[in-house]
């Protein structure tokens, strides 16, 4: 029996803690004696959430912050609040995501699948990696999916302009988070602070609502569906675990190292991504390892 890992002195940022997976993590990690951030987009839902996972976790560290990611500019001021609030980062777990099965533009004026699910969290992890860093050991865990197998980065259509389709998106924006982990745990190499990501398994949770010809599909396949705290066992394995000290640059499915998709170990392209996100948020790309925010 593997003994329940110990938390306790180490701060965690969830984003994506009001429901389903995100929510699950944090009742895990905070019931293991972490201090944990969730985000979300309203303030009271995210509230009454903190509330919940306080009580089911008996751990009162649990913190707000309120930020709709799909804005370069929350994502800024949630980075700049967590940095204001936490002087110490241990684990990062990129968790928001969404699928919309018709293309909407975010306030930045980007396609909402790759700023929400891919910019968000390359942007928000850029502007902590400095604590993370100051923090080593350090884990960076983002929660991509098995439809990164499906994924094709579209380099020269990257928001769906020419055509869109609502799975291609969401598959490119998983296989996105694939590349990024690869493409940073490549850039931390040294620093203590490792990058992984992750398929959580079909979860029941609330992962698509906000698009209602989705419905029928998930009411299908609710039955097959884990619950969000089974949804939640890889991430708080890859965020917590001793077996995966200073293990970076992988997929994990079901706690296991899995193969992703071929075209995610061609480090070129994932060099490429990578200029081209910082380029979308305005980040300075400074070889080799870190990222400069460019002022103003
Ligand atoms: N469920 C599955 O079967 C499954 C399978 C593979 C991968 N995944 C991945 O798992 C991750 C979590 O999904 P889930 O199923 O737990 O989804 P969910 O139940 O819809 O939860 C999404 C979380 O993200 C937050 N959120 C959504 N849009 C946001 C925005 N614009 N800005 C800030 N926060 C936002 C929501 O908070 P508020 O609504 O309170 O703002 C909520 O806390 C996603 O990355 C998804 O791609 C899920």
């Amino acid at each position: 029996m593997i003994a329940t890992p110990s938390m306790t002195g180490k701060t965690v940022l969830i984003t994506g803690g009001t429901g389903g997976i995100g929510r699950a993590a944090a009742v895990g990690l905070a019931t293991m004696g972490a201090r944990v951030g969730i985000t979300g987009r309203d303030r009271p839902r995210a509230e009454e959430a903190a509330a919940a996972i306080a009580s089911d976790s008996s751990n009162p560290a649990v913190d707000v912050f309120v930020a709709d990611m799909s804005s370069q500019a929350e994502v800024r001021r949630l980075a700049v609040e967590v940095l204001a609030a936490y002087p110490r980062l241990d684990v990062l777990l990129n968790n928001v995501g969404g699928f919309w099965a018709h293309r909407h533009m975010t306030a930045d004026g980007l396609e909402q699948t790759f700023a929400l699910n891919h910019l968000a969290p390359f942007l928000l992890t850029n502007l902590l990696l400095d604590r993370l860093i100051a923090s080593a050991p350090a884990r960076i865990v983002t929660v991509s999916s098995g439809a990164q197998s499906m994924g094709k980065i579209d380099f020269d259509d990257l928001m769906g302009e020419r055509k869109y389709s609502g799975s291609d998106a969401y598959n490119q924006s998983k296989l996105a988070n694939v590349m990024f982990t690869y493409e940073l745990a490549r850039r931390l190499e040294g620093t203590g602070v490792t990058a992984t990501a992750l398929h959580p398994g079909l979860t029941s949770t609330a992962f698509s609502a906000e698009d209602p010809s989705m419905g029928l599909l998930v009411k299908l396949l609710r039955p097959f569906m884990k619950s969000p705290a089974r949804g939640a066992e890889t991430p708080i394995y890859l965020a917590s675990s001793s077996q995966v000290e200073g293990i970076t640059g992988e997929y994990f499915s079901g706690r296991k190292a899995k193969k992703s998709h071929e075209s995610s170990y061609d480090t070129a392209a994932n060099a490429r991504l990578w200029q081209l996100s910082a380029d979308l948020v305005g980040l300075q790309v400074a070889p080799p390892m870190r990222t400069a925010i460019r002022s103003g």
